[in-house]
């Protein structure tokens, strides 16, 4: 006896018509024709059956504040953050929970199911810090959230940012982060990821820093990254985001640069959206892309995921909690447009990303958490061509979030009476 059998289901590998029993919060069993009773079961209808996205780039403290205490006219990124200079004086911890406790809210509706956020520590009243602790405690049902402690206005640039960063790890924050091309000098941003890893290496966390992301191509805080990440022996546990200098360097020193980033084992994370929309802009025309090399860093065996980063914050004023979103903005920017490459890039919001936050039993194997998005949609391409809908979110078996199929009534007369979009794919390669 079972507590839910799925029936059904595509699984994002390309098997057809499985079916997924859950007991007990756990996946007890999958495959084709699972006979067993249970005490519910849900008809997948050939529908497309994902582990829950996976946001591995995110700052809630700042997410849905627009227009607070202004818009970002330009619209930059140095804009943006002198915009939050001046709210986050303003911050109070209820209006931060409050914001945050929303925004999961939608996350939870876009089977976006474990996110890892950026916590600003620039203030030493460390508001932000206190509001996101009691957000991770209070979302831990439904969202496996992360912490980074993120010294925005600089680890050593800002008046007491080392002492302020230390001392939210100690109010419990998960990861070590660090902004080291915003520091004053290439020396001294350097010199902050030396410092950062030695914390990171001492406290045993992880290290997610926001790196390089300017398109000078001589910010190269990337590769100290990854030999700090060597010398304190953190392999593994160290993410590079954004990283879109990469974009602009000398082709001759990436070929060294990526073997010695493979060799830290970096886990790489771009975030399409915002990269598009803030890098380039010193340039007039040909723009630059301002995007990190994405396909040549996955071809060297580094673990890529993609982040959304902002939405609705004095960084960007669009975004929705859809990774969908992201990974269609991603395939355009990265230009993987092959059937293998857009795989590679639903892994990189699923299996990748939960990777890098290093989450357990994460899957759709016998034995993984029972967390899982049934889609409107037959397969990982389609789900990422239309951004499709959420029908059913599941968290430890239990129905969390539910969505009617989004369908269309027609008027037309001599055709058909409704429109699904998903139904509308051209017959898929080998299919009948
Ligand atoms: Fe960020």
């Amino acid at each position: 006896m079972f507590d839910v059998v799925i029936k059904n289901a595509n699984l994002p590998d390309g098997r057809e018509g499985i079916d997924i029993a859950i007991r007990g919060g756990r996946i007890a069993e999958v495959g084709p024709g699972i006979a067993a009773e249970a005490g519910e079961t849900i008809d997948a209808t050939g529908r497309l059956v994902s582990p829950p996205f996976v946001d591995p780039h995110f700052h809630m403290d700042a997410t849905l504040s627009l227009g607070l205490p202004r818009m970002n006219v330009s619209g930059t990124l140095l804009e943006g953050i002198a915009l939050w200079g001046e709210l986050r004086p303003t911050l109070t911890r209820e209006a931060l929970v409050e914001r945050a406790l929303r925004y999961c809210d939608l996350a939870v509706s876009q089977g976006l199911l474990a996110i890892r956020s950026h916590v600003d520590t620039s203030d030493p009243k460390l508001v932000t810090a206190e509001a996101l602790i009691e957000v991770r405690e209070k979302v831990a049902p439904y969202i496996d959230l992360q912490l980074v402690a993120f010294p925005q206005d600089g680890y050593y640039r800002a008046e007491g940012g080392v002492e302020a960063l230390n001392r939210a790890l100690d109010m419990g924050l998960d990861i070590v982060g660090g902004i080291p091309h915003f520091e004053r000098t290439m020396a001294e941003g350097a010199a902050s990821v030396a410092a950062l890893c030695r914390i990171a290496a001492d406290r045993g966390l992880p290290v997610d820093m926001h790196c390089d992301e300017t398109d000078d191509p001589m910010s190269r805080h990337i590769e100290t990254l990854a030999a700090e990440t060597v010398r304190f022996g953190l392999k593994g546990r160290v993410a590079g985001s954004h990283l879109t200098s990469m974009h602009s360097m000398d082709n001759y020193y990436v070929s060294k640069l990526i073997p010695l980033m493979a060799e830290a084992e970096i886990n790489v994370i771009p975030n399409p959206l915002i990269n598009i929309m803030l890098q380039g802009r010193h340039d007039s025309y040909p723009k630059r892309r301002g995007m990190t090399r994405v396909r040549e860093l996955m071809e060297a065996g580094l673990n890529v995921s993609f982040g959304h980063d902002c939405v609705m914050d004095p960084w960007y004023s669009m975004g929705s909690g859809d990774m969908l979103e992201v990974g269609h903005m991603a395939i355009h920017v990265v230009q993987m447009a092959g059937i293998e490459d857009k795989k590679k890039i639903f892994d990189a919001l699923t299996v990748n990303s939960a990777k890098t936050m290093g989450l357990k039993d994460y899957g759709l194997e016998k034995g993984c958490n029972a967390d899982l998005v049934i889609l409107q949609a037959r397969d990982p391409i389609e789900a990422l061509r239309l951004k499709a809908n959420r029908l059913l979110v599941m968290r430890r078996g239990k129905v969390v979030a539910r969505a009617a199929p989004r369908v269309s009534e027609l008027r037309l007369e001599g055709r058909p009476a409704a429109v699904d979009a998903a139904e509308y794919a051209p017959l898929r390669p080998g299919k009948a």
